[in-house]
């Protein structure tokens, strides 16, 4: 049985005291519980903070996207080895934003992908479908690709440990939900395609969250669906209590 992993994209929002202000609110009552995990995925300037709030209590912090070289002439850019000096435990990779507004391609995302585990850092990769594609009867076969390409060279047991974020850009932002059961049937190919590139046990420890206008009203419904293992939220995930909602739907 696998857990729901709710997680916070907070994107490029807050400042520090907000930031903190959240950690303060949610630390004491985001619950211990087997069923979930709850992570906040936030900029970079808040994560030695959030890791210090956080400290001893269930919530896990991630960052939104890293370089997948360890130190170098790439100014502007963040090592997976300054991410895991700060105690951040999950790296966003391949989000649909990055792949839009920042050269994130395929290639990127499985380099990434590779420093995440060399620096043990959990990846969540976003694979998603833009609403051309989908109305084109595109979807399975673009998220297939973006999946074999983001896990190639990876051992069974690294792709065990990955979290896949299906998150239909035509949803991200918008309030269009994608309805539970289009969202499960591709989340249950995803995890057919997973069968076929490693085992049936591999692909079924793998944890496919859904992304896309997430909030409190439609979470449960999202996390009945068999291939559905949890959230990647933007929006409704910036105000604590949203959040410990979410979170506490997972339980
Ligand atoms: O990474 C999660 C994000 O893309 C979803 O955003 O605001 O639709 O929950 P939102």
């Amino acid at each position: 049985m696998r857990k729901n992993v709710i997680a916070a994209n907070w994107k490029m929002n807050k400042v520090l005291s907000e930031a903190n202000q959240f950690a303060d609110a949610v630390v004491d009552k985001v619950p211990a519980d087997d069923n979930v995990e709850a992570i906040v995925c936030a900029p970079f300037p808040f994560l030695p903070a959030l890791v210090e709030k956080t400290k001893g209590s269930p919530i896990k912090i991630g960052a939104q996207n890293m370089h997948f070289e360890e130190n170098g002439a790439f100014t502007g850019e963040v090592s997976p080895v300054m991410l895991r000096d700060l105690g951040v435990t999950h790296v966003v990779i391949g989000h649909s934003e990055r792949r839009a507004y920042f050269a994130e391609t395929d290639e990127t995302v499985n380099k990434k992908t590779h420093a995440a585990f060399n620096h043990v850092l959990t990846p969540i990769i976003c694979v998603g479908e833009t609403l051309e594609q989908r109305e084109a009867n595109e979807t399975k076969d673009h998220i297939e690709n973006q999946v074999r390409k983001a896990l190639e060279g990876l051992t069974d047991e690294q792709t065990a440990s990955v979290i896949i974020a299906y998150e239909p850009i035509w949803a991200i932002g918008t309030g269009k939900t994608a309805s539970s059961e289009d969202a499960n049937e591709v989340c249950t190919h995803i995890r057919s395609v997973l069968k076929e590139i490693t085992s049936e046990d591999v692909a079924e420890k793998v944890i496919i969250q859904y992304g896309g206008s997430v909030k409190p009203a439609n979470v449960d419904e999202l996390l009945a669906q068999s291939d559905i293992d949890g959230a990647l939220v933007g929006g409704a995930s910036l105000e604590a209590e949203s959040f410990f909602k979410l979170v506490e739907a997972g339980t």
